[in-house]
């Protein structure tokens, strides 16, 4: 059971670089439907995310741009918000993990955890560039993975088989900057116990319920190969000042600080709306969406962290993790120009157009999810346009040509009348489980099945030859409640709708779908198309595009 108070998150997207559809499949678009249906519900929501500010390509790209990283990141920041906002992903706040509050509440874990004997100082060998004269952390480093053996991976982690580790570990190491072979240098870096947390790792594991099964089930794996200590330090200067420390040229590795973002984002959120942030953030069911490639450090390294200091902010109850994203079979890669940019899509398309599109191709378990355009075309065209959009259609139409816009007084309901209304409260409790579930690609599917059922009741009843009053007074009906069923789904197009039928969207409630809302007498607006079809040439031209 969830809780009054709902927190959700969608991890943050580094400040470097624009969001693009990737991105969109598996954090923030699921996060945002789930945010919009417990505000329905009349849940207190608060949906949080960020900028990632810190880190080595971020310092690397803003000195190649001659850009202070502060300058840098604030750039990304703005841009990423406004295509967040314009794709409709609703966050009630969006701050930065260089922000004040965050460094804070950074420092604040740090001493803690050193505090409770989880964090040490160890010297340890550091690839460094005599070519360059730095020490490469990171991104710097380009080499072999230890685990998988695949080659081209950074030394921080890798991407193909998703293990996280110590780029001392990495093999055949090359500086990133000049292709050179590094060599090793002593530096003191701090290291967090992880090794130490793996039993209360496991066992929040094992009873967590909520976790999807099978990642829950590699990550233990990992736990019960062993995990290697984390150092959790870099020398660089663009990070979080090590609270005990002088040194200026070395920092908090960018995965210390950056899910922290989650906690200080959402309790100076709350806390400026007047309520105890800490509290609330204790007392809710918590969300953290991500992609199956930091499933490490979410699953692990922040579940750590909170448990370092016993708990003092509550630890997720959901991970929500889902697959990559491929475009016509491929992997999606801005190099090869198998990409698409939000804001390009967005230029071309309405948002919801994507939102169904992604909603409906995307699972919840971590299989990749594959982006067609012909295929984005059919579902578009047959089930958005030809499913649900005729039937409001024709809905409103018939209502402004018979009934003068006005929604006529109903007769005896008979049995077609009383069979759709049962199904439309039938597949409000479907649509809800789902949801509760994170299945939202199911609960579209009930809501197509649905329409599809609101089509053939209009066509049975033939409200052309007459008789029709109840047959447009259950309709509008059901167009209402289809109109509540995608709100999470597809927003503006149904602020749009709502519009159109003269109903106030603020007040409208999600136990309102099944129920006979709309009485006689209420006076609806012009209809408006709300999907329009979209033509081969415009898919061709979206073809072109990629080569
Ligand atoms: N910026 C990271 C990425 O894109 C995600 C950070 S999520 C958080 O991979 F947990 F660290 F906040
Ligand atoms: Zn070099």
């Amino acid at each position: 059971m969830v809780k009054d108070n709902i927190i959700i998150t969608s991890a943050l997207p580094y400040a470097n670089g624009e969001i693009h559809l990737g991105h969109i499949v598996s954090t923030y678009l699921p996060a945002d439907i789930l945010s919009r249906f417990y505000r329905l519900l009349g849940k207190n929501v608060v949906f949080t995310c960020a900028s990632d500010d810190f880190g080595t390509p971020i310092l690397l790209q803003s000195e190649k741009q001659n850009k202070t990283p502060e300058e840098y990141v604030k750039y990304w920041k703005e841009r990423d918000l406004k295509d967040f906002t314009d794709l409709g992903i609703m966050f009630d706040d969006f701050r930065n993990t260089s922000s004040k509050e965050n460094i804070a509440l950074t420092q604040y874990f740090f001493n803690q955890i050193h505090k409770n004997e989880l964090i040490y100082k160890k010297e340890i060998n550091q690839l460094y560039c005599n070519t360059d004269q730095k020490y490469l952390p990171d991104r710097y480093v380009l080499g072999t993975c230890p685990y998988c053996k695949e080659d081209n991976q950074y030394s921080d982690g890798c991407e193909k088989c998703g293990r996280a580790f110590n780029h001392s570990e990495i093999l055949k190491p090359t500086c990133a900057i000049c292709k050179n072979e590094p060599i090793m240098k002593t530096s003191v870096h701090y290291f967090f116990k992880l090794s130490a947390l793996s039993d209360k790792l496991k066992s929040w594991l094992d009873n967590n319920q909520n976790l999807q099964k099978d990642v829950k089930n590699y990550v233990i794996r990992w736990i019960e190969d062993g995990l290697n200590d984390w150092d959790i330090t870099r020398d660089i200067s663009w990070g979080v000042k090590i609270p005990i420390e002088k040194a200026d040229n070395k920092v908090l590795y960018g995965w210390f600080d950056n899910h922290l973002c989650y906690i200080s984002t959402t309790v100076e959120y709350l806390n400026s709306k007047g309520i105890d942030g800490k509290k609330f953030w204790n007392d809710s069911t918590i969300y953290h969406y991500i992609g199956k490639d930091i499933v490490y450090h979410h699953y692990l390294f922040l579940t750590a962290m909170r448990l370092a200091i016993n708990e003092e902010y509550k630890l997720p109850d959901f991970i929500p993790t889902r697959g990559h994203l491929m475009l016509q079979g491929e992997k999606f890669s801005k190099s090869r120009g198998m990409y698409i940019g939000l804001r390009d899509f967005l230029n071309d398309f309405p948002a919801d157009y994507l939102r169904y599109y992604l909603t409906r191709i995307t699972p919840y378990d971590q299989s990749d999810v594959n982006f067609d355009w012909d295929d984005f075309q059919v579902k578009i065209n047959n089930e958005l346009v030809a499913n649900i959009g005729n039937f409001i259609h024709r809905v409103l139409s018939f209502t402004n040509s018979k009934y003068n816009n006005i929604v006529p007084e109903p007769g005896e309901f008979d049995k077609d009348d009383k069979e759709l209304i049962k199904l439309i409260q039938d597949s409000k409790k479907q649509i809800e489980e789902n949801i509760e579930n994170n299945q939202v690609d199911r609960a579209m599917k009930i809501i197509m099945d649905l329409s599809d059922g609101c089509n053939k009741y209009f066509q049975k009843k033939e409200p052309w030859k007459g008789n029709s009053e109840n047959t447009i007074y259950v309709s509008i009906n059901a167009v209402h409640s289809l109109g509540i069923m995608i709100y999470p789904f597809m927003p503006n197009s149904v602020n749009k709708l709502f519009a159109s039928m003269n109903i106030e969207k603020e007040s409208t409630k999600w136990k309102d779908c099944g129920e006979l809302i709309i009485k006689s007498g209420h006076k609806i607006n012009k209809p408006e198309i709300l999907f329009e079809k979209i033509e081969n040439k415009t898919i061709s031209e979206q073809k072109e595009k990629l080569k």
